[in-house]
């Protein structure tokens, strides 16, 4: 079966069509710069625009990256335009796509979904966390390979800080900071995390995946096996049509 995945970011929006089963892209994406102020209406067009750039008509599973509740109300907005909150983003999404069937999750929930299924946490029992490091960072909790969802740890507090504006790959790029430096903070942050929940396994998950290998090793003194995600950019697509399909 075929749904069609959008991954709503900070920066970009990108989406295309998902085989289900075999979590992954049926055509290259199409992905067209996040509106700034990424207001709702602004974001429901790029939305328009990279789902008619396939000519689909069929049900569309959406990411939207802060807390889903209800079905598809936004309840936070951290990196986009504060006017989503309290939004009914699933209506929004509905009208803006002609009456397409839609459903709407957390972006991290969708990646960590993918994941768990697809990717880097398959087969994982116990407690697993996926972390996304991009704009902002984002949560998915699993336990036995069920989400908790809107976990929202990337606002864990961190020497004083909301954890994403010192951690995230955007703290990274603005304070020009080294792998290392990066690194390091993301170290103290997993730390925290790891206190809290004592998971398993942490799978590392964003744009920073592909480049693992520039700061996984930095990070020491973490008990739980760290891994970077397999599905990298494409995990919150192929979760958002899960999603719409009911597979999560
Ligand atoms: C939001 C989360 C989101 C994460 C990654 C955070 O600022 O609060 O809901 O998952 O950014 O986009």
């Amino acid at each position: 079966m075929q749904i069609f995945g959008v991954d709503i970011g900070g920066s970009g929006i990108k989406g295309a069509p998902v085989d289900l089963d075999k979590g992954d892209l049926t055509q290259e994406r199409c992905k067209v710069l996040t509106p700034h102020p990424a207001t709702p209406d602004g974001v429901a067009d790029g939305v328009k625009e990279v789902v008619e750039h396939f000519g689909w008509t069929g049900p569309v599973g959406l990411t939207f990256p802060g807390v889903v509740t209800g079905g598809a109300t936004i309840r936070t907005a951290a990196n986009v335009d504060k006017s989503w909150i309290d939004k009914d983003a699933g209506a929004l999404f509905a009208e803006r796509l002609g009456g397409l069937p839609v459903t709407v999750v957390n972006d991290a929930d969708a990646a960590g979904v993918a994941e768990m299924h697809f990717g880097a946490g398959q087969g994982r029992k116990g407690t697993v966390i996926l972390l996304t490091f991009g704009t902002g960072i984002g949560s998915a909790l699993f336990v036995n390979g069920i989400l908790v969802p809107n976990t929202e740890l990337g606002h864990l507090e961190l020497n004083g800080h909301d954890a994403e504006k010192k951690a995230s790959s955007k703290a990274k790029e603005d304070g020009e900071l080294t792998w290392e430096h990066w690194a390091h903070r993301v170290q103290k942050y997993l730390a925290h995390v790891e206190m809290l929940f004592s998971p398993e396994l942490f799978i590392i998950g964003g744009g920073v995946s592909r480049k693992a290998d520039k700061f996984l090793h930095f990070i020491e003194d973490i008990k739980a096996e760290i891994v970077p995600a397999q599905l990298q950019n494409n995990a919150g697509i192929v979760g958002a049509a899960m999603h719409a399909a009911g597979d999560d």
